[in-house]
């Protein structure tokens, strides 16, 4: 007989009339069945082969059924376990419940039980492959470094290429939220780019960018004769993005009777053009992105709540740079590669100055500042080797003060604020040792231990992980100029 499923069953149990009762009727059911007569046995199939589901009698010779979950979990054996127990030991099989069996049937095995057993078997099998396929992937992308275009090895970009790996595939809208610069649209690109709709159209609309009236146009497209001047038909987005991913930029800036439009086109899935009268059906995928403060946004009523809570079945947060130091090097170094080919330069690295400032300044602007930075300093650099005075902005170096102003959170520990002072004082003089040292009232050698200390702490912050969401707050918002409507392909 051929067998229909994914998963092997093993059915553990010592009793010859059980065995060859649920053989029969799982192999008629389409399963792959192998049987051991007792526990020890078991453990050892279990531990040699793939088995998506083991049913376990509680009592057996060698090994019962709560010492093989038990053992099963010692070893890392991931198989979903359904115990079968006689009456007398039903505590027992609860126990086992608690031990991570899946579920327990009480013994004699009447029509009534196999019929739940043959309906609770292909639930298990199903948890089974969900978790195996869950390890998979991310043992999978628990060390890249890369993702599609985005690069990043911390902990909280990991995060986040698993949740793009994860909703790749389904169609439900996702938004984007994180500050200005830290890669919303490449995150929109990878999620297209992964998906069964690449092959499809990928369109970005900005809607911070456009006037009302043009951005409802590009949106809805329009009739013939919709208004003054309309002498043509126009398709909108939606139309345009037909099979494939609409990336609605800055959607918190679109206005409040356009999003009424676009919640119903969400639900809906169909369109109207502007002075049309027929419903077009759209089969696209909607992701969103926003650099603002949430909450603000909607308890100010910018964003309308009915249609976040629609565009957010999956949020993506993009934590700030600063929250994650481990990605600035690797970030920098890639840059730096990147624009010295551009340029036709011969720039191999940072010196140690340089890197101090790099690793200890905040990057306000995120990944984008970080990028022109580097880009700069790459044209600016007169030998092989980026110095402190190639990288750090000219308003920065400048400056013969402190200007910034260091917020400490009452809460927060000594060595945390300590940590804080230094480091901006640091990157406030532009990463010169001297001043600094001056300012905090200590010396050279002391600061330049401090701060390495301090730089290879940072490198290993846990920081906001990738599900979490924070109000996103934009710090020194550079705003990217976006081209109108725009088709990329
Ligand atoms: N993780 C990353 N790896 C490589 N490049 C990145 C990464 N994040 C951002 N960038 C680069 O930084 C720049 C800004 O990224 P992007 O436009 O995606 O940011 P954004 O979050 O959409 O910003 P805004 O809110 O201002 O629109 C782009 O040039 C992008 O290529
Ligand atoms: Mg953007």
């Amino acid at each position: 007989m051929t067998t229909k499923h994914q998963a092997k069953i093993l059915i553990a149990d010592d009793e010859r009339s059980i065995t060859d009762g649920l053989s029969a009727i799982l192999s008629d059911e389409g399963y792959a069945v192998d049987v051991a007569v007792d526990g020890q046995k078991a453990l050892e199939r279990l531990s040699s082969d793939a088995y998506g589901v083991v049913l376990a009698d509680l009592k057996m010779p060698k090994l019962d059924g709560l010492a093989l979950l038990k053992e099963m979990q010692e070893r890392e054996i991931h198989t979903e376990c359904i115990i079968i127990t006689g009456q007398a030991t039903v505590d027992s099989a609860v126990q086992a419940m608690r031990q991570g069996a899946y579920d327990y049937i009480e013994k004699p095995l009447n029509s009534e039980k196999l019929t739940r057993l043959k309906a609770l078997i292909p639930k298990a099998v199903d948890k089974f492959i969900v978790k195996q396929t869950n390890r998979a992937l991310t043992s999978e992308l628990a060390n890249l470094t890369h993702y599609g275009e985005l690069t990043g090895q911390s902990e909280q970009m990991r995060s986040v290429y698993q949740l793009i790996e994860a909703v790749a595939p389904s169609t439900a809208s996702v938004i984007i939220l994180g500050e200005s610069g830290t890669g919303k649209e490449l995150v929109a690109r990878a999620l297209h780019a992964k998906s069964d709709r690449d092959t499809g159209p990928f369109f970005a609309l900005n809607c911070a960018a456009l006037p009302k009236d043009i951005l409802e146009n590009e949106l809805f497209g329009h009739e013939k004769g919709a208004f003054t001047g309309s002498t043509n038909e126009k398709q909108g987005a939606f139309e345009l993005a037909h099979g494939g991913t609409i990336f609605l930029d800055e959607v918190a800036e679109m206005p409040t009777d356009i999003q009424v439009k676009l919640l119903r086109a969400l639900e809906s899935r169909q369109v109207r053009r502007l002075g049309g009268k027929k419903e077009i059906s759209v089969d696209i995928r909607v992701v969103a992105a926003t650099n603002k403060d949430l909450e603000k946004a909607l308890a100010e009523g910018e964003l309308r709540e009915d249609l976040y809570y629609r565009l957010a079945v999956v949020p993506i947060y993009l934590p700030p740079l600063r929250e994650r130091v481990g990605d600035i090097r690797l970030l920098a170094n890639e840059f730096l590669l990147r624009y010295s080919r551009q340029n036709n330069k011969k720039v191999t690295g940072f010196d140690d100055a340089a890197w101090e400032w790099i690793l200890s300044y905040n990057w306000p602007g995120n990944v984008r500042e970080l990028k022109n930075a580097v880009e700069r300093a790459v044209i600016m650099c007169r030998g092989t080797t980026i110095g402190a005075a190639d990288i750090v902005p000219r308003h920065l170096r400048a400056s013969g003060e402190v200007p910034a102003v260091v917020s400490v959170r009452v809460g927060s520990s000594l060595a945390d604020a300590k940590k804080q002072l230094v480091l901006r004082t640091f990157a406030s003089t532009g990463g010169d040792l001297e001043r600094s040292a001056k300012l905090l009232g200590t010396s050279t050698s002391e600061l330049r231990g401090e701060l390495s200390r301090l730089l290879s702490a940072n490198g290993n912050d846990g920081g906001a992980r990738a599900e979490k969401r924070p109000a996103a707050a934009p710090a020194g918002k550079a705003k990217k100029e976006e081209p109108k409507a725009k088709k990329r392909r």
